[in-house]
């Protein structure tokens, strides 16, 4: 081995005493799943800093991102979810966690715009008020897996209008495009709302930079939330995505699965659900949940 060889070795070696340095800090760790975690990442980290080289100047870089990341969140904005929605890490940690039943609704990202308190509903109610968009029905049936309904179930939605901005994007104060509503006795539920449209991740951020350096897309197809939950059943958040949306397949968040992309179906002006007297085309979807049981 020459003696450059031999340099190169014995830096290799400090590099990886370093990292065995670290994990051995982790020893007196009370709890094993800290120290499981924190002794993972450090393995990890370590391991990417090796392998690409990590200048200072990129390092640097990356205290900096994360920095701004910080500075622009706040209670109105989570930039730092937004960056784990671009990275994919949300939508894995959801698939490592959702319920292995396959006959149960898929989740999928939970995204920053939901708010406590949206008003409540009745069947038949309107959840867009005054949101702009076509007017969409919006009904279908809460299950468990087995297919028994389940009364009583909590249904929240929201959605942006068509112009790709929730209610709380505006500074008026306004509450448009969501609604809290309680399933009836046989699990049934019914709304109306818009169409939704598809609409870009907020962009001005770090988060936004990020996209931009590799050229991908800030859009998300055309979607709306739902999140469903009951006793004795694990919640569900997730979305049904529009089938004749653009960006299926390229959500920057990563968010659809195929088993929620649904037809929205479009009607003619007329007569319509729960009494209403359409005078332009409106449309039609129909969405059964299935929860899974809790603790599963
Ligand atoms: C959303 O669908 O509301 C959303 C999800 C993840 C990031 C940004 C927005
Ligand atoms: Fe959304």
């Amino acid at each position: 081995m020459s003696a450059t060889d031999e340099q190169q070795a014995q830096l290799q070696r400090r590099e990886l005493q370093l990292t065995e340095e670290v994990l051995r800090s982790f020893d007196g760790t009370p709890s094993p799943r800290v120290r499981e975690l924190l002794s993972s990442l450090v393995s990890h980290l370590h391991a990417f800093a090796r392998e690409v080289r990590l200048t200072d100047a990129e390092w640097e870089h990356a205290i900096d991102f994360l920095t701004r990341t910080g500075q622009i969140t706040d209670e109105r904005r989570q930039e730092f979810i937004l960056l784990s929605d671009v990275l994919g890490l949300s939508m894995l940690t959801i698939a490592i966690n959702a319920p292995q039943d396959p006959s149960a609704t898929e989740p999928t990202v939970f995204g920053p715009f939901f708010v406590r308190d949206a008003p409540t509903i009745e069947y038949g109610g309107d959840a867009a008020q005054g949101a702009s968009g076509e007017p969409c029905w919006v009904h279908g049936q809460v299950a468990d897996t087995a297919g028994r309904a389940v009364p009583g179930a909590e249904i929240e939605v929201w959605e942006a209008d068509d112009d790709g901005f929730y209610d709380v994007q505006y500074d008026d104060g306004r509450t448009a495009g969501r609604a809290r509503m309680i399933a009836d006795n046989e699990g049934r539920y019914g709304f109306w709302s818009v169409k939704p449209a598809p609409y870009p991740i907020p962009g001005d951020g770090p988060v936004g930079e990020l996209l931009d350096a590799t050229r991908r897309s800030p859009m998300r197809p055309a979607h709306i939330h739902f999140m469903v939950a009951a006793p004795g059943h694990r919640t569900v958040v997730t979305h049904v995505f529009a089938d004749d949306s653009a960006h299926l397949d390229d959500d920057a968040v990563f968010g659809v699965k195929r088993s929620l992309i649904h037809t929205f179906e479009r009607h003619d002006p007329g007569p319509g659900p729960a009494g209403r007297e359409l005078d332009g085309p409106w449309w039609e979807l129909r969405f059964d949940v299935r929860l899974a049981p809790a603790g599963i």
